[in-house]
């Protein structure tokens, strides 16, 4: 398997590089891309580390080394949010890179599973997939758009809510990754039942989480370790998928089936060709029902900004 991380030298990019080196199963090909010079270093500094992953940094224009042969793309180049900002603040810069590096992924490594970090992850993915259907390569079921961060900050707060090891807490984050978007399904988490103060509170609390760590980083960027992490535990699930592990489950933002948005973010069985089969939300609460019909305009509009740039 060969992981391509694009972006490699930022935040996210290093503290996921990291990750990999150490957790990739053995033989694994790991290439760093950024256009930042010092990414060729950063390979360097992490070949020290004695696991049986390579290792190679590209840097300048051109990411075609870093995506030759790839599996696995995972795209966090980009800029991030300041206080103050949204999510939708990225679009004028994020949308030019990703449309960019969808093109050469479409040249260089079409059957590539792609996974985007990079926001507004809400429109940006519609992006991917229109350039790549441009360019007569795409593949639905090898586009994700990496919403794992949601899902890793649920299961930290309902243990630390509820006293439980955040381990043994699952819990599927359906919808989007921006605001509203993200609704976490309290109503589904086994073995602990929720307050409707507790629901009330939590809910909006996942929801604003990534303005939780921009503001605490106050001007020094948003979520890079916890998304680092997040990243990783996405990027090994669908490496174990595709080498023939059964029942790898994630949810991620997909194109779905159509019946909310054009893009869902919801749990999704990975397998060898990337998404096996989508996976039903099953029963929502009414908290949980009226937050989801509150969602979809604003999901709608965030996809349909993606497509009319893809088209442009
Ligand atoms: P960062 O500024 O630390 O790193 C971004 C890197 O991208 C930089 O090293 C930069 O040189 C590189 N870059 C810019 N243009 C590039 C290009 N064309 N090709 C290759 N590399 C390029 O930012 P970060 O904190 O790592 O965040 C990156 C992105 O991830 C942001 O858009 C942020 O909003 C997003 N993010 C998403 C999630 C999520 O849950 N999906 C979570 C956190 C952050
Ligand atoms: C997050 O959820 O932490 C990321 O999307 C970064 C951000 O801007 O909030």
């Amino acid at each position: 398997m060969k992981v391509a991380v694009i972006g490699a030298a930022g935040g996210i990019g290093q503290a996921l590089a990291l990750l990999l080196k150490n957790n990739l199963p053995a033989g694994s090909d790991l290439a760093l891309y950024d256009i930042a010079p010092v990414t060729p270093g950063v390979a360097v500094d992490l070949s020290h580390i004695p696991t049986p992953v390579s290792i190679k940094g590209f840097s300048g224009e051109d990411p075609t080394p870093a995506l030759e042969g790839a599996d696995v793309v995972l795209i966090s180049a980009g800029v991030a949010r300041k206080p103050g900002m949204d999510r939708s603040d990225l679009f004028n810069v994020n949308a030019g890179i990703v449309k960019s590096l969808a093109e050469k992924i479409a040249d260089v490594c079409p059957k590539a599973c792609v996974g985007i970090i990079t926001n507004p992850v809400n429109t940006t993915v519609a992006i991917a997939a229109d350039v790549l259907k441009a360019k007569g390569v795409y593949d639905k079921n090898k586009l994700f758009g990496v919403t794992t961060l949601d899902v890793i900050r649920s299961e930290a707060f309902i243990g630390e809510l509820k006293g439980m090891d955040p381990r043994d807490v699952s819990i599927p984050v359906i919808g989007g990754h921006s605001g509203v978007t993200i609704l976490p399904l309290l109503s589904q988490v086994k073995g602990v039942t929720f307050s409707q103060e507790e629901v009330e509170s939590l809910t909006p609390r996942i929801q604003n989480a990534g303005t939780e760590v921009v503001e605490a980083k106050a001007g020094g960027g948003s979520a890079t370790l916890s998304m680092g992490q997040a990243a990783c535990r996405f990027g090994l699930s669908l490496v174990r998928a595709l080498q023939g592990e059964a029942n790898v489950v994630e949810c991620a933002y997909v194109e779905a089936r159509g019946e909310h948005a054009r893009f869902f973010a919801q749990p999704v069985h990975l397998g060898k060709n990337g998404v096996e089969a989508i996976l039903d939300i099953g029963e929502l609460s009414a908290f949980e029902q009226q937050a989801m019909d509150k969602m979809l305009d604003t999901l709608h509009n965030d996809i349909q900004m993606g497509e009319e740039f893809a088209a442009k």
